[in-house]
């Protein structure tokens, strides 16, 4: 049976990027999988300057931290009016600001993301920004990972490539994401392809057996061996949640 036509299958996913560096994007969202769909209209893109949004002649958008230290922070008077424009362009989307102080970005949360109609994304820089636009516009924090960036631009890039690849109708057959790493809670089997051998190594017997019941318990063995190995932390979680 067709699905229903709502409005997250009708109208494509829309990001809508607020940054001071719009030249960067989409840079490597224009390549492959996410380009691609990019060009078919599955999403869109669109970045907003805060810069058109800076106070004065200079077109300012940071101060010194109140209470003193070193860096900048962006102020809440620039930023307040940016997201408002962004809201206005993207209004039923989740307001996400990029910081190593967020959330994880996780497979669980990209899914979610995906199912939404799209997201306000705000890019910072400097050493952050003012608390008062976290609160008034309520964001919600994510980050990409424990190390610090730059900037938030290449975290929304992360993000967005992520969720883009979840759409419908961006990747071909729906079992090669279900048996991607992360989406059982366990990271993914090794694969091989021809030649038979290579440089004296072989490909595992029985990937050659065409028995599949064999071959499936072998990957998932490797997929369980490889997670307790080197991701205890997702191999724990996985056997609280059994
Ligand atoms: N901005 C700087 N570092 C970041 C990180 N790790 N995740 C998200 N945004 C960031």
């Amino acid at each position: 049976m067709p699905e229903p036509a709502t409005l997250s299958n009708v109208l494509p996913w829309r990001a809508t990027v607020l940054t001071l560096f719009p030249e960067l994007f989409p840079g490597p969202l224009a390549a492959s999988l996410a380009g691609d769909a990019l060009q078919q209209g599955l999403w869109t893109l669109d970045t907003m300057a805060i810069r058109d949004f800076g106070l004065g002649r200079h077109k300012s958008v940071d101060d010194t931290p109140a209470g003193g230290g070193a860096g900048m922070v962006m102020r809440a008077d620039v930023l307040g009016p940016a997201l408002d424009a962004a809201i206005a362009a993207n209004p039923r989307a989740p307001r996400i600001y990029l910081t190593p102080r967020g959330a994880p970005l996780t497979q669980a949360v990209v899914r979610e993301l995906a199912a939404a109609p799209g997201a306000v994304l705000l890019a910072g820089r400097f050493e952050g920004i003012d608390q008062r636009v976290i609160a008034a516009r309520q964001l919600r924090e994510i980050s990409i990972g424990d190390y610090v960036l730059s900037g938030g631009e290449l975290a929304a890039m992360v993000l967005i490539d992520a969720v883009v690849r979840l759409l419908p109708g961006v990747v071909g057959a729906a079992a090669s994401l279900n048996e991607e790493s992360f989406e059982q809670g366990l990271l993914e089997y090794p694969h091989y392809t021809r030649p038979r051998d290579w440089e004296g190594l072989p490909i595992p017997e029985v990937l050659l057996s065409g028995d599949h019941k064999r071959i499936e318990a072998w990957r998932r063995a490797e997929s369980e061996r490889l997670t307790r190995e080197r991701r205890p932390d997702l191999w724990a979680r996985r056997k609280r949640e059994q």
